[in-house]
């Protein structure tokens, strides 16, 4: 049974902010987050394709060469913080192997990262599951946090599921969505956060930002890597690993995230190529959504209650929205040629279904340029769970925040027609 919704966090956060005046009373400062379409306040988009010098993008290799470069970077100095290094010292770990998992169809692997310099350690830990039943080389979908990877079988459904809340019962739907993955001939990995940086403003950068060199004994610079950046990073470290098993084909891996990891799904595949197919479910702010468009969690909002996800010099535009230099859809359009799949639900107006959609709408001039198809629409919102749209893909779904069998059942059908 879920939580009574003013129980929930969203609501909490939704109806109420605490804070502390200098007097040092305790004050209740209300912060209703707009949800009302008609009051959403006009807003201007950076367009994806201006040099900073003012000068027009008109052909592909303009994009590729100089603009492309030019929008990591703001996404880099104002969002998400400048990356870890990649690590040069390093081995992955098979700590456990078993050949006949899920009664002898798949091939499980649970892995680690050490890392050997500049700090030696563990820096990630990972779980995978490969179809036995492949013939050639096998395709991954890989995301954080997917599933428990300490139960003994992978539960997809519980991608809702976040550190330190109680697991929910395993449901038949969730292993019928692992064997349609599968089916299909995919293999599954999921991360998880424990090694890698823990979901906690004191803890996060305990683990991989450690040793990759970060001195942690001093405050965050404000361009340095929030949680977001360290958990894309372990996205690429097991994308790392995929390159080295023969088995794999490292050139057919999605990448994908629900909600925060939706949010680090998106932000692994813009600063990382080599991610075939990006899908990110009701990621919302600081994911697929518009900052800049007032409407569920703004940037104010979420740098509050979770200060540690993004780079210290984000938290300057709470209520400067608009003085962003970047904003999401520039985001997708980093993500461009390759294919990418928004998933909205219709009652996670904190998600801002919208501004998720208009993101991809306002990516698609990048899309045309580099020679592929967009969404092809411009404006109306597709139908309740009607997929729309082909290289840029979006659907919207009945229902409220989550990863369901309805959603995988659109991605695998996407990944795989
Ligand atoms: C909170 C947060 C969202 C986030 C979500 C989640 O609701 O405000 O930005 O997407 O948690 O990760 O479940």
């Amino acid at each position: 049974m879920s939580l009574p919704q003013f129980l929930s966090p969203r609501w909490g956060l939704l109806l109420l902010w605490v804070g502390w005046l200098a007097s040092g009373h305790l004050t209740l400062v209300t912060r209703a987050a707009n949800q009302d379409e008609s009051k959403v306040r006009p807003y201007r988009l950076p367009d994806p394709l201006r040099l900073e010098d003012g000068r027009a993008v008109t052909n592909a290799q303009q994009w590729i060469q100089e603009r492309r470069s030019q929008v990591l970077r703001l996404f880099e100095d104002h969002v998400y913080g400048r990356p870890l290094p990649t690590p040069t010292a390093r081995r992955f770990l098979v700590v456990r192997e078993d050949p006949q998992a899920l009664g002898g169809r798949a091939i499980r692997q649970d892995v680690q990262l050490e890392i050997l310099q500049p700090r030696a350690g563990i820096a990630l830990d990972f779980t995978i599951f490969l179809p036995r039943s492949a013939t050639g080389a096998i395709p991954m979908l890989v995301g954080l946090h997917l599933f428990d990877t300490a139960a003994p079988e992978p539960r997809p459904a519980v991608g809702r599921r976040l550190p330190g809340q109680p697991t929910p019962d395993p449901t038949p739907a969730g292993k019928a969505t692992l064997e349609a993955i599968l089916n299909r001939g995919f293999g599954l990995a999921s991360l998880n956060l424990g090694y890698l940086a823990p979901d906690s403003p004191t803890e996060y950068r305990r683990g991989a930002a450690y040793l990759m060199g970060i001195d942690t004994n001093r405050p965050p610079e404000p361009t340095e890597t929030g949680a977001l950046g360290i958990w894309a990073w372990g996205l690429s470290r097991a994308l790392d690993y995929f390159e080295t098993v023969p088995e794999i084909d490292a050139h057919r891996v999605a990448v994908i995230g629900h909600s925060r990891m939706g949010k680090a799904a998106l932000w692994a595949s813009a600063q990382d190529p080599r991610f075939a197919w990006t899908i990110a479910n009701n990621s919302g702010c600081g994911g697929a959504a518009l900052s800049k468009r007032d409407y569920g969690e703004t940037v104010e909002i979420i740098t509050r209650a979770f200060p540690h996800w993004f780079a210290p010099h984000f938290r300057t535009y709470a209520g400067h929205e608009d003085q962003l230099p970047v904003d999401q859809h520039q985001l997708i359009a980093l993500l461009a040629p390759r294919p990418v799949y928004v998933g909205s639900a219709a009652e996670d107006h904190w998600a801002d279904p919208q501004g998720e959609f208009l993101a991809l709408v306002h990516a698609e001039p990048v899309f045309h340029l580099l020679g592929t198809p967009g969404l092809g629409t411009t404006s109306a919102q597709p139908q309740l769970d009607q997929p729309l749209g082909a290289t840029l893909r979006y659907h919207r779904r009945a229902g409220q925040h989550d990863l369901t069998d309805v959603d995988w059942e659109h991605y695998l059908r996407f990944l795989s027609p």
